[in-house]
């Protein structure tokens, strides 16, 4: 049950006498932000004043005496300059409150209106281990898996992975020339992402050795032209002078700083007898390591079998950490899957018009937009864009998906933009594509999160790194109990530091809203108190000790339907409406694709039943039926937060 929707449903009926489209005005039936005004508030009677030009109070009355809510709400009160307060009646409640206790999915009915839904997440490069970049698309692409899911609708996710790319020339040139081969037997992924740093850092330093020059010449000009500029009399009030004097500066920063960091890469080869001598032996490496690119594109029977021996081993990697994540695809369709049907992508864009010649490259031009979405360059390889169209299509016409979910970090938002129009115009207008795009995690110098010597920061050591932590926390948590029986096995304390440290890291990754960049931070991310899982986890373990305590079988309390909801306490009410208000909550987030929302409303959760068992007894409530209600209301907050930090891909600890 979404009693926001009820209460919508209501609105429109009432507003659709007064208003054209009342739908409009829906939206701004809201959660009451205190209590004291009731559940739910209407502030549609204010831009409604302004259509039908009368007093908003008078526009309120005239909403409330067409509304008919009488069975479910007291009857409503028009406060202020026209808000109209609606509080649920108790019978109200307690009947959907049952409906909730006995349901499986404590309430939540599935979508009247099921999508196919592809969800295209994690995504990763292969042949490169797993960094903390790959943290935020698996972790928000599998909390959005699990959502769409639960709510019924057709959910396949699909791991996009990047197993075609121009990395693989690099690591055939790198394993044809340098391969150490007891590396790659005991760690093949290591190795291979040795020899690709290797063969990236040698042919770096070409280019920077060859542009060095250039380089130069640009700060050399740059501080000539600084020099003339800041020679010539100031006008104070010449905007635009100052202006062209900033940028000049900014610019001559930029260029120095472009130089110190390409001659620091020079010498890091240079100074390096083996990487020196590497470095004049394959002069040519850039080039020789793009024909092996080409070469594997086209089915050079060598390169192809070298791919075929590599690509097992960086799967297995990389489900090593899926794993640790609980994380599991539907289909891992890489970009070489798609590879076949790029000739015909283009041919046909081709044949429509929509796809024309320039430069020898064949490009859609799509209208406002300066660059061109570029389908196949000039040297007939086919791109990142051809790739993304012929999944669209495959995802359309052979999985007959009518939603496709991007879950892909912010820079690529223009790729997407260029990809959806192209589509659109191609052959699926109908196709809901969307960008689920997000921001940046980042060290607490607010920069991109990097390791002390600068490496980003690997995904695996990040996890062990998290349930060491969060070990050491539930370790000085057991020293601290004075309850013998209360004391945890070591297995036990193993199983509860996995569960809050991953936990942790997802959880602290979700609450924010995903546009946003991110601090990453231990401390405040495994905290037992404040907007953290381990706060979440811990109300949990708390309820689940009071049945513990008790004795009490939970699944018999939630079939006993001799009881009276007692609500006499603000605090039993409050929980009750925040309970109910669950489908609410994660259609919101299905709608913005925001797991935030959900994080938000599972740490209120946690918040009121913290209030709740500090302020109230629940086992030893003054009298049977008051310590029924408090039961059952416990029962189903624990059900609620498991279900909903399960839909996060958070697990929770019966005992803490
Ligand atoms: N492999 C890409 C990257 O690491 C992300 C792929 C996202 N999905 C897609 N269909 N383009 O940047």
């Amino acid at each position: 049950m979404n009693l926001l929707s009820l209460l919508k449903q209501r609105f429109s009926t009432a507003l659709s006498g007064l208003v054209d489209s009342p739908t409009d005005y829906l939206p701004l039936i809201r959660p009451a932000g205190d209590p004291k005004f009731g559940d739910y508030q209407a502030n549609c009677a204010m831009p409604l004043a302004k259509v039908l030009g009368k007093p908003a109070k008078d526009i309120a009355g005239e909403i409330v005496s067409r509304l008919d809510v009488n069975d479910i709400c007291h009857p409503p009160e028009i406060a202020g300059p026209g808000f109209i307060n609606l509080k649920f009646k108790d019978e109200f409640l307690l009947q959907q409150f049952v409906a909730a206790t006995i349901d499986e999915r404590v309430g939540v009915e599935k979508s009247s209106n099921p999508q196919t839904v592809i969800i295209d997440y994690s995504s990763p490069n292969v042949a490169k281990p797993m960094h903390v970049g790959h943290l935020r698309s698996s972790v928000i692409g599998a909390a959005l898996d699990k959502l769409f899911r639960f709510l019924g609708h057709h959910v396949t996710s699909d791991n996009h992975i990047g197993d075609w790319g121009t990395q693989f020339g690099r690591i055939i040139y790198g394993y044809k020339n340098f391969l150490d081969e007891a590396a790659y037997n005991t760690n093949p992924v290591g190795e291979l992402s040795r020899l690709y740093r290797l063969v990236n850092q040698l042919s770096d330093y070409h280019e920077l050795k060859t542009g060095l020059p250039k380089l130069e010449a640009t700060v050399a000009e740059l501080t000539d032209n600084l020099a003339t500029a800041e020679a010539a009399p100031l006008d104070k009030k010449d905007k635009a002078a100052a202006q062209k004097l900033k940028d000049l500066r900014n610019a001559l920063t930029a260029a120095k700083e472009e130089v110190v960091s390409a001659k620091s890469k020079i010498a890091s080869v240079e100074s390096n007898a083996d990487l020196s001598a590497k470095a004049q032996a394959h002069p040519e490496i850039a080039r020789l390591a793009r024909v092996e690119t080409a070469k594997l594109h086209q089915n050079d029977a060598e390169n192809l079998a070298l791919w075929h021996k590599f690509l097992p081993e960086c799967l297995k990697a990389m489900d090593q950490v899926y794993d640790r994540l609980d994380i599991k695809f539907d289909m891992t369709l890489g970009e070489s899957y798609y590879q076949p049907m790029l000739a015909d992508v283009v041919s046909d864009l081709e044949k429509r018009g929509l796809a024309k010649e320039s430069q020898g490259a064949m490009c859609v031009f799509i209208e406002d937009n300066s660059a061109p979405f570029i389908v196949r360059k000039a040297d007939g390889a086919y791109t990142y864009a051809t790739t993304d169209l012929a999944t669209i299509q495959d995802r359309v016409e052979r999985l007959h998906a009518n939603t496709i979910l991007y879950v892909v970090d912010a820079r690529q938002s223009e790729h997407f933009q260029l990809l959806f129009k192209t589509a659109a115009l191609w052959k699926y207008p109908h196709a809901t594509l969307k960008h689920i795009s997000f921001g940046t995690v980042m060290g607490e110098d607010r920069k991109p999160y990097k390791t002390r010597s600068g490496d980003t920061v690997g995904l695996e050591s990040l996890l062990d790194e998290a349930v060491v932590r969060a070990k050491a926390i539930v370790e000085e948590n057991e020293s601290l109990k004075r309850d013998e029986d209360a004391k945890l096995s070591s297995d036990d304390i193993q199983l509860i530091a996995q569960r809050i440290g991953i936990g942790g890291i997802k959880y602290a990754d979700l609450k924010h809203h995903r546009e946003s960049d991110y601090v990453f931070n231990w401390d405040k991310m495994l905290a037992k108190k404040g907007d953290t899982a381990t706060y979440i986890q811990y109300a949990y373990a708390r309820v689940c000790s009071i049945f513990r305590k008790g004795n009490i079988d939970r699944e018999q309390l939630r079939h006993d339907k001799s009881f009276k909801l007692t609500l006499t306490e603000p605090l039993e009410r409050a929980m009750v409406i925040k309970i109910l208000r669950f489908e609410e909550i994660l259609e919101d987030a299905a709608a913005d694709y925001r797991p935030n929302i959900l994080c938000q409303y599972l740490f209120e959760i946690a918040d009121l039943f913290s209030a709740f068992f500090d302020q109230h007894h629940v086992l030893n409530a003054d009298n049977e039926t008051v310590k029924k209600s408090r039961l059952k209301l416990c029962d189903i907050t624990a059900r609620v937060m498991n279900q909903g930090l399960g839909l996060l891909g958070i697990e929770t600890i019966e005992q803490m």
